[in-house]
């Protein structure tokens, strides 16, 4: 079965659209460096604003009949085939394609609520076209949404990206209390809680090492930490770019951060599918 990584965190500005995006681009690398069976990646953007289609497509805007917002909306025998209509190719690299948000997933919510079924609209027509794609990296919007969950519910493994502060690290209790909510009470039990991504590290600050330290001594949670991504401008220069970190600058920390992530995940892939 193929991977299904979803980022999530209802908090904004941690990292969730950059680690989506750089890890799916990352995954083609690898994949295709290693001559995996299947070398193509798909990133899901449902997140409302957009920006991880932005940097990998180049395209602020998507409407009403070339986004997730189509395929959410769509006819359920039509969605699959709606949702390979809707899918397009990233500049980034020719496997990494991209289905893009739309400002009108804003008001999709509302649209939902009493449609039955409505939490399943991605997860049943990704399960048709999967056999497309290597792995499947979905970014999500800061919120315990509707959007969220339809996220949740349509994914394997969810990454948890955090910024290495106190509040960030009380916040991700309730975090992964919604990822076992969802694994529970919707039944949903290929979900899992892959890890935790430490984003924007800054060695330099006293709260942050000691932060990542009693992260990592912790019993639980410091088995579950799959990357440490520093801080480091390059990120936001390829973001207004509109690049991948890597193609920005390979060598930069954040680059090396994020490829090792990325080898990490790539291990995990292969050593379940081979058990
Ligand atoms: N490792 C990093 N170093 C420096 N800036 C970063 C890093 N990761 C993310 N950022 C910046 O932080 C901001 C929020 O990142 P983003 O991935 O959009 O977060 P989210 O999707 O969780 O809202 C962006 O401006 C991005 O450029
Ligand atoms: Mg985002």
């Amino acid at each position: 079965m193929s991977r299904i990584f979803v980022m999530t965190n209802h908090k904004g500005g941690i990292g969730k659209s950059t680690s989506a995006t750089n890890v799916a681009f990352g995954l083609t690398q690898v994949l295709r460096q290693i001559d995996a069976p299947k070398q193509r990646v798909l990133l899901i953007d449902t997140d409302s604003q957009g920006h991880a289609s932005l940097v990998t497509t180049g395209r602020a805007t998507y409407g009403r009949d070339e986004s997730l917002y189509t395929v959410l909306m769509a006819e359920r025998q039509e969605a699959a085939s709606v949702m390979l209509d809707c899918i397009t190719v990233s500049h980034w690299d020719d496997n990494l394609h991209v289905l893009p948000a739309s400002p009108l997933l804003e008001g999709a919510e509302r649209e939902l609520i009493g449609v039955p079924g409505a939490p399943y609209r991605l997860a049943n027509p990704l399960q048709q076209i999967i056999h497309n794609y290597a792995a499947v990296v979905i970014d999500t919007r800061p919120s315990f949404s509707l959007m969220t969950e339809t996220a949740l519910l349509a994914a394997t493994d969810a990454l948890i990206p955090i910024e290495p502060r106190y509040l960030e690290s009380v916040g991700l209790q309730s975090v992964i209390n919604k990822i076992n909510d969802i694994r529970e009470g919707w039944r949903h039990q290929a979900l899992q809680v892959n890890g935790i991504i430490v984003t924007k590290m800054d060695k330099r600050v006293r709260g942050h090492v000691e932060l990542l330290q009693s992260l990592q001594e912790h019993q639980v949670l410091g088995q579950l930490i799959r990357g440490v991504i520093p801080v480091n401008e390059a990120v936001a220069y390829a973001h207004h770019a509109h690049l991948s970190v890597f193609e920005y600058d390979a060598r930069c920390a954040a680059s090396q951060a994020y490829a090792e992530l990325v080898g990490e995940l790539v291990k995990q892939m292969f050593a379940k599918a081979g058990a």
